[in-house]
């Protein structure tokens, strides 16, 4: 029987020459798409216009990691330090949900994708929460990959939330400091439920997690590029993974 990966990952769908191993996919991945603004500028382009190119991208990438079987996707839209941009960028951003879903949310329905965000929702405009929550809502008996994007998301302050709950728990008498473990810290986070990412990738040359799931990526493999998001193809996607693949991953053993 042809099996869903080869009947998907057959497609002529990309021109990528990278050789990948249907066994040794990452479940998990995780983007830092960073570089629109460079990309825009080395253009003679405003910001916005890569911000909004870069969107594109985040289709042509959802769609990729659905036809490599990859179960999970989560994508860093933005930081809850990315209010300190200028209004106008901050509004067009919080536009790009919308537009995105208005368009794409059909094909993502009929490929069985499920929409869901982490981050927090009180701080985001109602436009960008309703478009969200429409999606979410539509999509959440879907199967296929779960596309989980990252908005108004910062780690350190997703991890001090957990503490804090930790801490009432402790003082309700409902929680022993004795029987705090890992999983009792993982429960906590926005990420409940998704296994850790097996794979980051950043685009743009930047070196660095810029707050970015500090404790969901302590054993992830980490892959970075100097293309910018904008012109990251489904082709740098396969190249990523045929590196992921090519790794020995040791989690501290040997
Ligand atoms: C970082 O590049 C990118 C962002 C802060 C925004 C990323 C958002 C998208 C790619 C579109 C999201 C789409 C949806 C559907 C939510 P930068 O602006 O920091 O680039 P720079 O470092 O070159 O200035």
């Amino acid at each position: 029987m042809i099996d869903r990966f080869w009947a998907k990952f057959g497609k002529p769908s990309s021109d990528s020459v990278h050789t990948l191993t249907k066994d040794n996919m990452p479940k998990h991945v995780a983007i830092i798409m960073d570089g629109n603004g460079r990309w825009a500028k080395s253009r003679g382009l405003p910001r916005i216009a890569g911000h909004h190119t870069g969107m594109k991208v985040v289709k042509q990438i959802t769609m990729a990691a659905d036809r490599l079987g990859i179960q999970y996707l989560t994508l860093y839209a933005f930081s809850t330090e990315n209010w300190k941009r200028p209004k106008a960028e901050v509004d067009f951003l919080m536009r790009l949900p919308q537009e995105f879903l208005s368009i794409e949310l059909e094909e993502l329905i009929a490929n069985n994708v499920q929409v869901r965000m982490m981050g927090y929702r009180d701080a985001l405009p109602s436009h960008t929460i309703r478009a969200l929550e429409e999606a979410i809502a539509r999509t959440a008996d879907n199967t296929g990959l779960i596309l989980n994007f990252a908005l108004n998301y910062g780690s350190r302050t997703e991890m001090t939330d957990a503490v804090k709950r930790i801490a009432e728990a402790v003082r309700d008498g409902e929680l022993k400091p004795e029987d705090i473990e890992e999983s009792t810290i993982a429960e906590r986070l926005f990420t409940n439920g998704l296994p850790d990412p097996d794979l980051l990738i950043r685009t743009s040359g930047e070196l660095r997690l810029s707050n970015f799931m500090l404790w969901q990526l302590a054993y992830s493999e980490m892959w970075f590029t100097d293309v910018y998001w904008p012109e990251f193809s489904e082709s740098h996607f396969h190249e990523a993974i045929a590196e992921y693949q090519r790794r020995a991953r040791r989690y501290g053993g040997l």
